[in-house]
């Protein structure tokens, strides 16, 4: 009842040719791919790519958006300025987002309901530090991220919004969450999401793994239940590592 959804974050990284590139080789090779895919491009490469992904199975991500929709914010970008480029879907609460530019659960959450009055689907990010994973605190961690981030949210709004857990250990180091691991995290905070909007509404919510996903172990973590999709950092900066991902099953 769930598809598959894959996501490629391509962080700060590429020009724009560099992203053309990348986009019309995803296309190429996503050709007719069944599952839902995404490219989340930084923001000067938004319109670059726009038009190639534009009509295909692969749709268009931002990397964030302020949490005001324009004024007086040196540096940021708005979900208006995200809508006329064509972006889709908005990340929200990456772990380096929370981690290194000190995002807190009450601005992401603002910046959640933001997105989704501006018609937006979510990727709200979750995930804890190896820190809390050491402590025993990493279901605590992710439920405290998805209740705050979801405060005032609807039933109705889940439609737009996806799940993304990315264990902060697990990203750009190499360090695979094992798909026992990550299974245990998606089943807990499925429950959570059952416990806010009831068992329907959690059964439906896209729940992607993030953390050092490659095309050698993406099988194996698709294969879990509560495994619905992934949202790949580094293997998304190349089509020969990002299609076969993609291409898992
Ligand atoms: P890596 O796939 O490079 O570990 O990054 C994961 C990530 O942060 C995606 O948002």
């Amino acid at each position: 009842m769930r598809d598959y959804y894959i996501a490629g974050n391509w962080k700060m990284h590429k020009t724009r040719a560099e992203a053309a590139d990348l986009a019309k080789a995803l296309v190429d090779g996503l050709k007719g791919a069944k599952h839902k895919y995404l490219v989340a491009p930084s923001f000067t490469a938004l319109e670059t790519v726009a038009p190639i992904v534009k009509g295909t199975n692969i749709r268009l991500g931002a990397q964030n958006c302020a949490q005001e929709e324009q004024g007086a914010h040196t540096g940021e970008v708005s979900v208006l300025q995200l809508k006329d480029l064509g972006v889709q879907t908005i990340i929200l609460g990456h772990s380096e987002r929370r981690h290194v530019y000190g995002e807190s659960d009450a601005l992401i959450n603002k910046k959640v309901k933001l997105a989704l009055k501006h018609g937006f689907e979510v990727i709200l990010c979750i995930g804890e530090t190896l820190d809390e994973r050491e402590a025993g605190a990493a279901e605590a961690v992710c439920e405290a991220q998805t209740v705050l981030g979801l405060a005032g949210i609807t039933a109705a709004d889940m439609a737009n919004i996806v799940i993304a857990y990315e264990p902060v250990w697990a990203i750009g180091t190499g360090k695979t969450a094992s798909p026992e691991d990550a299974e245990a995290i998606h089943a807990f905070t499925r429950k959570v999401l059952t416990n806010l909007y009831g068992k329907d509404v959690a059964e439906k919510t896209i729940i992607q793994y993030g953390g050092s996903v490659k095309p050698e172990n993406a099988a194996q973590l698709m294969a879990k239940p509560n495994i619905d999709g992934a949202l790949v950092g580094g293997a998304a900066l190349k089509a020969e590592t990002f299609v076969p991902i993609c291409k898992f099953d």
